[in-house]
């Protein structure tokens, strides 16, 4: 089948089966082209809550869609490769931040949105890369467990008084940015402005001009009056980007930094997914309360 069989095969299943499509940034062109929405991984969350629709395809990894069930548990949330996994979010248990809570009393536990629902129905509140340093200096305690990105962790260390006692996980995609890369990337195009996700290792962030989320690099590349941008984070946003923002250039800071698990997904196993309903996500009632508790305190906040 072509792709624009496909593609008319996808918009019709949408009105028959009342479907959305929500797609993260890191997602391929392709599927970005087919979605409703496109975005961070919390705001597709909120999107998942807030659209009409009773059937949500999730093109992004797991935690994403996990996290769009139990904001939006009476929907049926459908991820199209149930083996599209965050190697990050996988890096702690729930048993193991039970046992790493125990060492530390009076301590807060702050989760990173990367982590499966059962870490969130443990932790005290949840967090994400746009407002993580925001989280912790709203808690009160003076130590801050905070899992499992020690990365993004450290950037949070920066920016705050508190102590963070960080856990040993990371981002792959990001680890692979090199401090280097920035600078051979700048050396090139000595114009550009650099944008590197939290999740980047301290000596990258030292070197760059603006650290931000997915969801504000998007939002800033549209205000911005710069015409050259170096991008680092995984490689797929820019095809946003550019399709945002013709007159402006992107250009990614490492060339082959490819979140594998986001690229699992394609046009066809969106359509197969809505044809055969798949693969339906769920999250037990109790673990579901819980995490929610977290999330929810987060977005008080
Ligand atoms: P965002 O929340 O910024 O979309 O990041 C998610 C992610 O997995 C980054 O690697
Ligand atoms: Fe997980 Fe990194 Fe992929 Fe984001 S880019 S989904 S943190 S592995």
């Amino acid at each position: 089948m072509n792709k624009e069989k496909i593609r008319d095969k996808i918009t019709k299943l949408k009105k028959e089966k009342n479907a959305a499509i929500l797609a993260h940034n890191y997602q391929i062109g392709e599927v970005q082209d087919v979605a409703d929405y496109i975005g961070d991984s919390l705001g597709l969350s909120q999107k998942a809550a807030q659209v009409e629709a009773k059937v949500i395809v999730f093109c992004g990894v797991h935690f994403m869609a996990e996290t769009a069930k139990i904001l939006a548990p009476e929907k049926t949330i459908l991820i199209p490769d149930e083996r599209a996994g965050c190697p990050m979010a996988d890096m702690i248990t729930a048993s193991e931040l039970r046992e790493w809570k125990k060492n530390y009393p009076g301590s807060k536990a702050v989760c990173y949105v990367n982590t499966t629902a059962e870490v969130k129905a443990e932790c005290d509140i949840c967090c994400t890369s746009s407002n993580a340093v925001k989280v912790v200096n709203s808690l009160n305690a003076d130590e801050i467990l905070f899992a499992p990105d020690k990365n993004l962790a450290a950037y949070v260390a920066r920016h705050t008084k508190k102590k963070i006692i960080p856990w040993d996980g990371y981002c792959y995609v990001h680890r692979y940015i090199k401090d280097r890369d920035i600078k051979d990337k700048r050396n090139l195009y000595p114009e550009a402005e650099v944008w590197v996700h939290p999740e980047c290792l301290p000596e990258v962030i030292d070197l760059a001009d603006k650290v931000l989320s997915t969801g504000k690099m998007v939002q800033e590349a549209r205000k911005t009056k710069k015409k050259e941008i170096i991008i680092g984070t995984e490689t797929g946003i820019i095809y946003r980007m550019k399709k945002e923002n013709p007159t402006k250039n992107f250009y990614p800071a490492r060339d082959v930094a490819f979140c594998f698990n986001m690229k699992k997904i394609g046009l066809g196993k969106v359509l197969t997914s809505l044809e055969n309903m798949i693969h339906k996500v769920e999250v037990s009632l109790e673990v579901s309360q819980k995490a929610r508790g977290s999330i929810e305190r987060m977005i008080e906040i």
